[in-house]
């Protein structure tokens, strides 16, 4: 496994927003199987014609998901997981919140590699179910937990990492959150994503994906908020 890093900011933010914004990796919300990895695939937001977990699982005892997810189900590289937790340097004192944890791998890895407390929050019960059975296989039920709850309402406050991979508008749209509860020193990564206005502390790119990462201030700006 090789990994390309760069300390500086990279133009392929910009490029995988291109390629977001000209649908490149456009996604079905349903039958995305949770341990396949897509190199070329980002995120998107779930339409107003999506359908719903009720409608589309097999299993029927899955429930639908309180409220529409903000954005579709793609898991991040493993390869990038990896790097996300080097560069928020993921120890086994931490407490690591992943934000749409969908099928649990970063908080999964979090705990089975560095022996961390990891919590996935994911408003999807379908994904909360594959977590679930993936933190069995990998033996870490005793150090990770998953919350059916909407990232919005959550209360990560505890978190000495936070974990991203959302959409642009969504990491602007969390940020006072993130800014207003964390407490200063948090550590915060985001795959792909920037946070506007937040400059990022560092940039790393993986295998062509960028990785961003924040720490948290003590008093963090007004128009940040
Ligand atoms: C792009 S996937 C990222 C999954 C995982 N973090 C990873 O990097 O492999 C985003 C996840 O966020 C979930 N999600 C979307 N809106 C949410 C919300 N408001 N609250 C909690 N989870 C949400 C989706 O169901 C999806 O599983």
């Amino acid at each position: 496994m090789s990994f390309t890093f760069s300390s500086t900011k990279q133009a392929s933010s910009r490029s995988i927003q291109r390629m977001f914004l000209a649908g490149i990796g456009a996604l079905s919300f349903t039958g995305i199987a949770c341990t396949q990895q897509r190199s070329l695939e980002q995120p998107q937001a779930v339409s107003p014609q999506a359908g719903t977990t009720e409608q589309t699982s097999p299993d029927a005892t899955i429930q639908s998901p309180s409220r529409r997810p903000d954005v579709v189900y793609v898991p991040t590289p493993m390869p990038v997981v990896d790097e996300m937790l080097n560069l928020a340097n993921v120890q086994s004192d931490d407490v690591v919140y992943d934000l749409g944890s969908g099928d649990g791998r970063i908080v999964i890895a979090a705990a089975q590699e560095r022996g961390a407390r990891g919590i996935g929050v994911e408003i999807d019960p379908q994904r909360i179910q594959e977590a679930n059975q993936n933190a069995q296989q990998a033996g870490v039920t005793d150090r990770v937990e998953f919350l059916q709850q909407d990232l919005f309402e959550t209360d990560f406050s505890d978190a000495t990492v936070v974990t991203l991979y959302l959409l642009p508008e969504l990491n602007v749209k969390l940020r006072p959150k993130l800014l207003r509860e964390l407490r200063p020193g948090t550590r915060i990564v985001s795959h792909a994503f920037d946070m506007g206005e937040w400059e990022p502390d560092q940039v790393v790119e993986v295998n062509g994906r960028t990785v961003y990462y924040w720490v948290v201030p003590e008093n963090p700006p007004a128009n940040l908020l």
